[in-house]
């Protein structure tokens, strides 16, 4: 696997191998089984496979795990490698914002200010600024994105739409633990008490979906009673909502559509989101 630090080197290399079907898969390191499916998916969809490691501070808020969120850079070389990743692209934060990003992506507010961007403000503008500025220095012909982001890929798919960017957006499946806990670089945040509550955010889940599809299913009273037995469990839950897969709209439960059910919950010090297509 060849590493590169700077754009530079990257273009360089990548204009020798113009001819190639390239995919991207961006991260911010600390890779584990999600991230390496991720690379699995991209390796048979194209013929060349850049992964990119950068924790992008644009979409952290001041009081976020910017500082702390795991850095594990050795393992993530090996594990990158052993899948047969071709080229890891992982620059400093001076070679990628080399000046302060001033020219920044906005995202659609009705798309990017509900649910985490209602917690996590401007998150959704750091996410695209980033993601646009990789896309623009990689030009993959595929980029590859796990739903376990479920909001983050569908912000990221309007914006390859309306900026007619030339490339094909995949959606990889979430990988669970055998309790079924999304697979997360946060989850290491949790104590061994907590990780074994952890599942409860899954379960929370799963049984708002199997409720919402009960006939006359009243979907406002099945968020509140999710929202209050996982206050009653200790959690500080974020929002528990179930929408329309298209477009993240509140569900009209006359009208069946797939929906999809999403989940942002704080357990002692640590964030862990999930979702579930219905
Ligand atoms: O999902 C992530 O890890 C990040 O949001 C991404 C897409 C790599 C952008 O920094």
């Amino acid at each position: 696997m060849q590493v590169f630090h700077t754009i530079a080197e990257l273009r360089a290399y990548l204009t020798e191998r113009k001819h190639l079907k390239r995919s991207l898969v961006p991260t911010m390191g600390n890779l584990h089984a999600g991230h390496l499916a991720l690379i699995a998916q991209a390796k048979a969809n194209s013929d060349l496979v850049i992964a990119t490691i950068f924790v992008n501070r644009l979409q952290f808020l001041p009081h976020e795990d910017f500082d702390s969120y795991p850095r594990t850079w050795d393992d993530d070389v090996k594990a990158l490698s052993d899948a047969g990743c071709d080229v890891l692209f992982a620059p400093n934060e001076t070679e990628f914002y080399p000046e302060p990003q001033t020219f920044k992506v906005h995202p659609t507010p009705l798309l990017a200010d509900k649910l985490e961007g209602e917690f996590r403000p401007g998150f959704f503008t750091g996410v695209c600024t980033v993601v646009m500025k990789l896309f623009q220095i990689a030009q993959p012909h595929i980029a590859v994105f796990g739903k376990k982001d479920y909001q983050q890929l569908a912000v990221i798919r309007a914006m390859v739409r309306q900026f007619s960017l030339p490339m094909d957006i995949l959606a990889g499946e979430t990988l669970r633990a055998d309790d079924g806990l999304a697979l997360s670089s946060r989850n290491r945040y949790l104590s061994a008490e907590e990780r074994q509550a952890a599942v409860f955010l899954s379960k929370t889940l799963r049984a708002m979906a199997d409720a919402a599809q009960a006939p006359n299913a009243d979907i406002q009273k099945i968020e509140a009673d999710a929202l209050q037995a996982m206050r009653d469990k200790g959690w500080q839950p974020d929002y528990l909502a179930i929408r329309t897969q298209q477009g993240l709209q509140a569900v009209d439960a006359a009208k069946r559509e797939p929906w999809v059910v999403l989940g942002a919950a704080k357990l002692g010090k640590t964030r862990l989101i999930d979702n579930f297509e219905f």
